[in-house]
């Protein structure tokens, strides 16, 4: 049985004092859990975000990284850098930086490339916008989208990743994919990732459901066949909330 992942994603907000507050009133909420419980914060808040979770269940990620080691890329952060916080996770392509930071297919394929290579866990975002989803496109969309991603990753990387599948027109919007769509759609992922990998391998595979994910919608959602828990945006932001969405 797959176990579920529940990741915040606090995007660009919070400040260190508020992340040392924040996991330190999270801790006792969350540590009777069997659920995996991850928190990707900015850059600056890592370090804090780290220390303060030590002793806890509470996995601290960051939200982007650079797929080269070093070098000159003024204000990038390589996962070379960020294993050496001990980092644990990274979400590789999300749709606002694919939307906003030209993050394509072949950049978030070298990126997990490097995540492996530095042993952080990629988080990896797949997801169709509105436009696509009215055109009847979505399967082909987010199936194209692992493909390229897992592009040339050995069985034993592809899985011990984790797919996070965010509908862009669900993402901050208050609308949330219904459970069955969500699951349909993480289904054909899995298909997918089991036509290239093996049965096995998609059957092992994470695979996360993103998109106003709160405490009244979580139950429903992370109880459906293929739905292996969710990254959560602007519900993650709330110490209580996000609780309450670790033990849907
Ligand atoms: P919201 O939960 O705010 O819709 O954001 C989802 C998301 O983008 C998580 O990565």
């Amino acid at each position: 049985m797959r176990k579920k992942i529940i990741a915040g994603n606090w995007k660009m907000n919070m400040l260190p004092g508020e992340t040392i507050e924040f996991i330190n009133e999270l801790a006792p909420l969350v540590k009777n859990t069997e659920n995996e419980v991850i928190l990707c914060v900015p850059y600056t808040d890592l370090f804090y975000a780290i220390l303060t979770a030590q002793g806890t269940n509470i996995k601290i990620g960051a939200q982007n990284m650079h797929y080269e080691e070093k070098g000159a890329y003024t204000g990038e952060v390589s996962a070379q850098m960020l294993k050496a916080i001990n980092v644990e996770y990274v979400i590789i392509g999300h749709s606002e930086r694919r939307q906003y930071y030209n993050e394509t297919d072949e950049t978030v394929n070298k990126k997990i490339k490097s995540a492996f290579a530095n042993n952080l866990k990629p988080i990896v975002c797949v997801g169709e916008t509105l436009e696509e989803r009215e055109e009847g496109k979505t399967a082909e969309i987010i199936t194209k989208q692992t493909e390229l991603a897992l592009n040339g990753l050995k069985n034993d990387e592809v899985e011990n990743i984790i797919i996070a599948y965010e509908p862009i027109w669900a993402i901050g919007t208050g609308k949330t994919a219904t459970s069955d769509d969500a699951n349909n759609s993480i289904k054909e992922i899995r298909n997918k990732i089991a036509q290239i990998y093996g049965q096995n391998v998609a059957s092992r595979v994470i695979i996360q459901y993103g998109g106003s994910v709160k405490s009244t919608n979580a139950k429903e959602l992370f109880s459906m066949s293929d739905i292996d828990g969710g990254l959560v945006g602007g519900a993650s932001l709330k110490a209580e909330e996000f609780s309450k969405i670790v033990n849907f």
